[in-house]
């Protein structure tokens, strides 16, 4: 199959539609069987509820080529499994796991000459989303949604290699208490736009969230979540019911303790013990790991030791073995890579 004749390696995060993506409708109690498209747009009644509430959730994941030319997808059960607890928490129908599976398999080998070559650092994003698609007036759930994934080439996340950002501790919040901030639905998102823009404009990276309650634990940025590493080397990563359960961090979690024999926690950090740590970063899909050198707290500055020029050693490691298993390069825990061609 001949690649699209795309200069991968100078390509962005942008929307650029492929050839074909995967639709299904649900109606009267059930998804249809589904099926593949060529059209990009969508047609909505004026009052549709994703309209109107904003009822609509959505995933994040990637296709890539391995080093062995295989075309996988990263545990996208793990995708399957969140999407079905987005979609319950917003009172929307589970799209079921091994049919999300399937979509992704469908929509991945249709776009196939999309998805770019081994070493190019591009990959495939496959964006999985629902939302309700039928007119709804009073405030309730829709009764009809779409499901659907849209597939885009993205660029290599870092160009010239990862320089370490700086992040400010927010003063706005993306969750509330018992919200909805540990599911991915686009009203969270939405919640989160002025603070990045505004951030922006003041010179920083990202935002830090601290925990909505108290404000003295540390939660997530807008789209990654936190790693840290303490000055005797042990992994440490805030445990919070208003987060995202990252499967980034998840999977970083076990390679920092099954690979590389790290302690490796999973618990509430408290803002204040931020300044002892020895490394810090975000983990997500887009980046995997990208390094934080600075964190501004109203003016006041914690560097971390690992200076602005490159990821601190510990973090260096975790990256470099993770993405070794996502390519291919090193064997990976059983089911965590999908082969799809
Ligand atoms: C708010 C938020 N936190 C964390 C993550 C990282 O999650 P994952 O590692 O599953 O991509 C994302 C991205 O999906 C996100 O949007």
């Amino acid at each position: 199959m001949e690649k699209k004749n795309i200069d991968w390696s100078s390509i962005g995060f942008a929307y650029m539609p492929t050839d074909y993506r995967y639709v299904s409708n649900f109606k009267d109690g059930k998804w249809d069987e589904g099926t593949l498209s060529t059209d990009p747009n969508i047609v909505l009644n004026e009052c549709a509820g994703v309209l109107q509430y904003s009822q609509s959730v959505f995933e994040g994941l990637k296709a890539y080529t391995t080093e062995d030319g295989h075309i996988v997808t990263f545990r996208p059960d793990l995708n399957a499994e969140r999407m079905a607890a987005s979609a319950a928490r917003l009172e929307m129908p589970v799209f079921p796991k091994e049919r999300f599976i399937d979509a992704v398999e469908q929509v991945v080998k249709a776009n196939a000459a999309w998805v770019p070559p081994y070493g190019s650092g591009a990959t495939l994003y496959l964006r999985p989303y629902m939302f309700g698609s039928n007119a709804v007036i009073g405030v309730k759930p829709a009764d009809e949604y779409q499901f659907r994934i849209l597939t885009t080439p993205v660029g290599p996340y870092f160009k010239g290699g990862a320089k370490p950002i700086t992040i400010r501790v927010s003063d706005y919040d993306r969750a509330a208490p018992c919200g909805t901030g540990n599911i991915k639905a686009g009203l969270n998102y939405a919640m989160s736009l002025h603070a990045i823009v505004d951030a922006h404009k003041q010179g920083f990276d990202e935002n830090m969230y601290l925990d909505p309650k108290t404000r003295t634990k540390v939660e997530e940025t807008g789209g990654a979540n936190f790693i840290f590493v303490t000055k005797d080397g042990k992994v440490v990563t805030p445990k919070s019911d208003s987060i995202l359960p990252s499967i980034t961090r998840r999977s970083l979690i076990y390679v920092a303790k099954e690979y590389l024999g790290l302690e490796a926690e999973e618990r509430e950090v408290y803002f204040d013990e931020v300044k002892d740590f020895a490394e810090c970063g975000l983990c997500g899909t887009a980046a995997v790991i990208s390094p934080v050198g600075k964190i501004n707290d109203h003016g006041k500055e914690i560097c971390f030791p690992s200076g602005m020029e490159k990821m601190g050693p510990v973090i260096q490691k975790l990256y470099d073995t993770l993405t070794g298993i996502q390519m291919g390069r090193i064997e990976a825990p059983k089911g965590w890579i999908h082969v799809i061609e």
